[in-house]
């Protein structure tokens, strides 16, 4: 059975690999094409992943590069089209909610080529997110659709998608974080960035809705402002983030922060150990949710809405939205030791990829 695994943007490689391991163990049933788009390219966004989850380098680079949603989606369309018709692939496997996941679905569909979405079901309820439309595009024209969660799974029943097409598998990210979580502990990003064990808040910001707009971008600079200055914050910047931070004249005064360190993006390993040993986490990341619940590590969620609510019901996350003041009362809180604790969803066990690959 010929399989591709379609990755393009920094998340989908966490995603991917657990699979790629699994497919791989069983080389007479399966044979496995990965196809990486270049929707992100730089080596901090992509290759570095590479190398922290020991992918082998991808069989197919499409090189689409950065663009408009149009013109990105239809980039990738032109180029997956033309390796399916020379693959010929039995599946096509996407992970996530970028213009990638996207882009390969409908090629795949319109192919009559099967498609399977790992990731699927999850829905902000938010129509202005990109990542919705391609969450709620993706899933409608998916033959196989692996819920992470029990709350997915319903809310593909309610869009009427047929119980045949729906398992509950868990969540294929944690399978990454258990197999390295270990290794993380030698990263030196510390020492690095002179941050001490529990004594920093780790930050990242790229949603579209939070950094592209100059007005929702300086409340929450106004923020870290006064939190850094009752814990330093490190702060890896997502190239979406950096170029708006500098087109709206706001990156000399955010160096200016004594306690702020801006990093360039961090490998997996890297992001890992920063969470891990933060007091508290600070994001906009789908990912970061996720990952701070398994490892039961504070989140404070700087959006209006998730898309991930088992991390707050479940885990350690807290939705606090983008005012300035709220951020700060629930930051100072925090500090002052008022923390919830979680538990783990539900097959949240390291064993998606598992039951992913067996539904094969
Ligand atoms: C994309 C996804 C988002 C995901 C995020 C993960 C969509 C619609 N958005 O957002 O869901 O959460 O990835 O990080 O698919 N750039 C670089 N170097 C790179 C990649 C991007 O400089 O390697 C810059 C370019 O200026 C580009 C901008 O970042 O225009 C945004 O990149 P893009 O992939 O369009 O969207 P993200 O914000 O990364
Ligand atoms: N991440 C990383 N380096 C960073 C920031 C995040 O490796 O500098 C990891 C993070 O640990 C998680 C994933 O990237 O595994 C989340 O991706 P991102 O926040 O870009 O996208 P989202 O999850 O919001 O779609």
């Amino acid at each position: 059975m010929k399989i591709i695994l379609v990755a393009g943007a920094r998340p989908n490689f966490m995603k991917v690999a657990p699979v790629w391991r699994q497919l791989i163990k069983t080389p007479d049933v399966f044979e496995p094409v990965l196809v990486h788009t270049g929707q992100h390219y730089d080596d901090q966004m992509s290759q570095i992943f590479f190398r922290d989850l020991h992918l082998p380098e991808a069989h197919y680079q499409l090189n689409v590069g950065s663009g408009s949603h149009a013109y990105q989606t239809a980039q990738i369309m032109m180029g997956f089209e033309e390796v399916l018709l020379s693959e010929r692939p039995d599946w096509v496997v996407v992970v996530g909610d970028v213009n990638s996941t996207l882009a390969c679905a409908i090629d795949a569909a319109k192919l009559q080529i099967p498609v399977a979405h790992i990731e699927a079901g999850l829905r902000s309820g938010d129509r202005s997110m990109p990542e919705e439309i391609n969450r709620l595009m993706v899933d409608a024209i998916s033959d196989l659709l692996f819920a992470p969660s029990t709350q997915a799974c319903d809310n593909l029943k309610r869009e009427g998608i047929g119980n045949r097409r729906i398992h509950f598998v868990g969540n294929v990210m944690i399978d990454t974080l258990f197999l390295l979580a270990v290794k993380a502990d030698e990263s030196r990003i510390l020492d690095a960035h002179d941050l001490s064990v529990g004594e920093y808040v780790f930050l990242t910001l790229h949603r579209a809705s939070n950094v592209d707009c100059q007005d929702t971008l300086r409340g929450i600079l106004s923020a870290l402002q006064i939190l850094q200055s009752a814990c330093p914050i490190a702060w890896p910047l997502h190239p979406r983030t950096r170029y708006r931070l500098s087109q709206f004249g706001f990156l000399p005064s955010v160096e200016q922060m004594d306690n702020i360190k801006l990093i360039d993006p961090v490998g997996y390993l890297d992001s890992l150990k920063l969470q891990k040993n933060a007091k508290f986490a600070m994001t906009d990341s789908g990912g970061v949710q996720e990952e701070t619940t398994a490892l039961g590590v504070p989140c404070l969620t700087l959006r209006e809405n998730t898309e991930r609510p088992e991390t707050i019901k479940i885990g350690t996350n807290t939705l606090v939205g983008v005012r300035p003041e709220r951020i700060v009362a629930e930051a100072e809180s925090v500090l002052n030791g008022h923390y919830k604790t979680g538990r783990l969803p539900d097959l949240w066990d390291g064993k998606t990829a598992e039951r992913i690959v067996a539904l094969f």
